[in-house]
């Protein structure tokens, strides 16, 4: 092989450099510069070659074949929701998470189910702990291979042998190339890996699913720059404490970023949870003051859940707010507007939210139900177990409008309920739903009915 000329260069502002120093010299950065290849061969490329007249060539729009996108099964109803139908081949999909939350029990769990030869990469765990782990989640041999590796052209060479028709990389951050010193992990190793996946990936047609760790702060580890390198990023979240994994999609190059996955963690692997809101709303049989259920979305998904607001007098000098699931600043705003513009003497109670289930929701629509399981606490009165709440709560006091009402009246008809609160400002399709709608414009009004 010839020989591979690499560089450093500013990931801030792209100045060359030679070798590799701390700061850089034009834009005062610290720790930006790494090192990348810049020619792995010598050739020149404008030169007639027998490489380039393969290469791609330019098409009129009207002449590209726009038959519909072919898509993989996976068999996993809630991954294919998430990708948009399904496994798009050829594509690079990054999963990210943090650490202990089960992405390489996803993963594993699907390259077990796939309908197709599948090669699962990993370079963090033996043969042996995989197919333990497998043992765990399904008794079925398929045509799922094992290999533990870390160097890239290993694994395209063992690539070649199997032809695999799936690749599994568990994880991008342990993989390394010959063709860069740094250690991996790197940034430099991470994107050269990257790129030679993605070279792969689109000439051969194989999908390749990578898994990716996350930094302290959320961030995908490793430069911003894979996230733009790839199709599509998912991202597993959930409290480990919990048994429930939302999987999101953050980018997609082949469908839409707002749809969501659920799962459920057990023994046995991961279960798809195809009807969530009858798992994050505990049974209606006793009532209890400081519960209300808001009917959410997650992306296009109506989901109903449940808030306990706990309210009692604060035995210090400040009083303690605190939130699980729930925004706290929101919650501050929403203490503020009840105590400014509806009068309720909140300001020297303690006031601790959580939403059951340990997901995290940022759809301002719960806040009418917020508001009613703080209100429910306080006055130590039971929400009827029959209402819920779908409607944003403004600065002062206004019951605001939400999109897609529709849908979340109708989950929360399906669920049984027998009404929701909305806002009146809502323009709600003349039709019968089977469960009654109130109008409200005012907070007080919302606190009338209920207690
Ligand atoms: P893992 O997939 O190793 O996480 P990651 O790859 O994201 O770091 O998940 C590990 C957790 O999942 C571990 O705490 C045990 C739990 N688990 C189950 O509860 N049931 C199972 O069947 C399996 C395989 C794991
Ligand atoms: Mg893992």
């Amino acid at each position: 092989m010839s020989k591979i000329k690499t560089a450093f260069f500013c990931q801030h502002c792209g100045t060359q450099y030679p070798k590799w120093q701390g700061q850089c010299n034009s834009c005062k950065q610290w720790n930006t510069i790494v090192e990348e290849v810049i020619q792995k061969e010598d050739k020149t490329s404008w030169k007639p070659s027998a490489e380039n007249k393969k290469a791609a060539k330019p098409l009129k729009i009207e002449e590209i074949d726009s038959a519909q996108e072919i898509r993989m099964d996976s068999l996993d109803g809630e991954l294919n929701r998430v990708l948009g139908g399904g496994i798009v081949p050829g594509s690079l999909i990054l999963l990210g998470g943090e650490p202990g939350i089960g992405k390489s029990t996803l993963l594993l769990q699907i390259s077990l189910k796939l309908p197709y030869r599948t090669l699962y990469v990993s370079g963090e765990e033996s043969q042996k702990q995989i197919k333990m782990r497998a043992e765990r989640i399904t008794d079925k041999a398929n045509n799922c291979y094992i290999l533990t590796e870390t160097k890239t052209q290993h694994i395209f060479h063992q690539i070649r042998e199997i032809e695999p028709e799936v690749v599994i990389i568990d994880s991008i951050q342990t993989l390394h190339t010959d063709y860069i010193e740094a250690s991996p992990g790197s940034i430099s190793q991470i994107r050269e890996c990257t790129a030679e996946l993605i070279k792969f990936a689109k000439e051969t047609n194989v999908p390749v699913i990578l898994i990716g760790h996350i930094t302290k702060d959320g961030s995908i580890a490793g430069p911003k720059i894979l996230e733009h390198m790839v199709d599509t990023v998912l991202q597993f979240e959930g409290d480990r404490n919990h048994v429930y994994r939302i999987l999101r999609s953050l980018k997609n190059r082949f469908g839409s970023t707002a749809e969501l996955g659920i799962y459920e963690m057990q023994g046995s692997g991961l279960r798809e949870v195809s009807n969530p809101s009858e798992i994050l709303i505990s049974p209606k049989s006793e009532e209890l003051s400081g519960t209300a259920i808001a009917s959410t979305m997650e992306g296009m998904r109506p989901l109903m859940i449940e808030i306990q607001a706990l309210v009692s007098t604060a035995v210090y000098g400040t009083p303690q707010r605190s939130t699980t699931g729930y925004n706290a600043k929101r919650l501050n705003m929403i203490l503020a507007v009840l105590e400014k513009r509806a009068g309720f003497r909140l300001g020297t109670k303690d006031v601790f939210l959580n939403i059951t289930g340990g997901i995290t929701v940022d759809d301002p629509a719960i806040d009418l139900a917020v508001v009613a399981a703080i209100l429910s606490s306080n006055e130590d009165i039971p929400v009827g177990k029959d209402f819920c709440f779908a409607a944003e709560v403004g600065l002062s006091g206004e019951i605001r409008p939400v999109n897609r009402i529709e849908q979340r009246i109708q989950e929360a008809e399906k669920l049984g309920f027998s009404s929701i609160f909305v806002s009146k400002h809502n323009k709600i399709p003349i039709k019968d739903f089977g469960i009654k709608v109130m109008m409200v414009g005012r907070i007080e009004e919302v606190a009338g009915e209920l207690f």
